[in-house]
């Protein structure tokens, strides 16, 4: 598989409602993407079923080499603070039963000290207890104040939502991350079942085209994805969309696909807000 940064796979699978008993195909699909197709980035938040979510991600990846992972945990606004930080960051390290994450996010802003944020995680890197830090759901004002911060300019990624439904972020955020060596990560690759959004499989051009070559819309959506710079983070429990989304795309299939997106799925023409889910 491609990596997009040294460790790091265009690709990333998400644990959102994965913990023990409620989604055991996950399990399989961790296991499958990471042995047979080297994909890295496993992505989980102590807010995921209250620590739950990290539990089974910590006995989904039990065995594996841990070195050819890379683990993403968040941690809560309410929880980034002098009480709390540590607290969070050694109970997820327990839950998933790792000495270190290999990325550790603020899930999003809300009210937090971005000075105290920035000396935490710094100083959490000095220990080893986490190899980079980043944030999600920051808009391009957010990851000013952030850069205005001291050594806030080595926040490492910003994982938002963005996805073909969703391009709001090519305004102003995505080329400004790109200007500032942020990696853009993105999370509901797909659109999230959580989040309205059109049924692609209902949009006649792209399924005449799917159709005739073969390959899941879904496939090509988490490309586009990567082609706009992404590390693109979905979420499946079925072991067949996990190899229907993973399957190789010929470069010339998938650059027809983008431009079937430019014509029915455009980048609205004036900025908005940073969409969160
Ligand atoms: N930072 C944040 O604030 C934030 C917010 C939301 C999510 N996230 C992260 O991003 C991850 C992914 O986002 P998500 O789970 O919201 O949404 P998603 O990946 O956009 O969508 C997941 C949905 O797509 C379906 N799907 C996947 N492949 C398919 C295929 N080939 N054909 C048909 N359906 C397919 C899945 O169903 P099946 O299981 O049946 O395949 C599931 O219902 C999360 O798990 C989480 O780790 C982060």
């Amino acid at each position: 598989m491609k990596m997009i940064f040294p460790g790091i796979s265009g690709y990333g699978l998400g644990t959102t409602g994965f913990w023990s008993g409620s989604n055991p195909g996950l399990d399989n699909c961790i296991r499958e993407a990471v042995e047979q197709y080297g994909l890295t980035v496993l992505d989980t938040a102590e807010m995921y079923g209250d620590g739950r979510s990290e539990e089974a991600l910590g006995k989904a990846v039990r065995g594996l080499d841990r070195e050819r992972l890379f683990l993403i945990d968040k941690i809560l606004p309410q929880n980034a603070t002098p009480e709390h930080f540590r607290k969070s960051l050694y109970s997820s390290l327990k839950r998933l039963q790792t000495d270190f994450l290999d990325l550790y996010l603020l899930h999003w802003r809300e009210e937090t000290d971005l000075t105290f944020l920035v000396k935490a995680m710094e100083d959490a890197v000095e220990e080893g207890l986490i190899r980079r830090w980043g944030v999600s759901n920051f808009d391009t004002e957010d990851l000013e104040d952030l850069l205005a911060v001291k050594n806030g300019n080595r926040c490492f990624c910003n994982q938002i939502f963005y996805n073909v439904y969703e391009r709001g972020a090519e305004h102003h955020l995505l080329p400004f991350m790109q200007a500032h060596a942020i990696l853009p990560m993105a999370y509901s690759s797909l659109g999230s079942d959580y989040h309205p959004h059109p049924d692609i499989h209902r949009n006649r051009a792209v399924s005449k085209f799917c159709g005739k070559a073969g390959i899941a819309p879904e496939a090509f959506m988490l490309r586009w994805n990567q082609e706009h710079g992404f590390c693109a983070c979905f979420s499946t429990s079925s072991p067949q969309h996990l190899r229907d989304n993973l399957c190789d795309i010929p470069a010339e299939l998938q650059a027809e696909f983008s431009r079937i997106i430019e014509l029915e799925f455009p980048c609205p023409k004036q900025p908005y807000p940073l969409v969160k889910i």
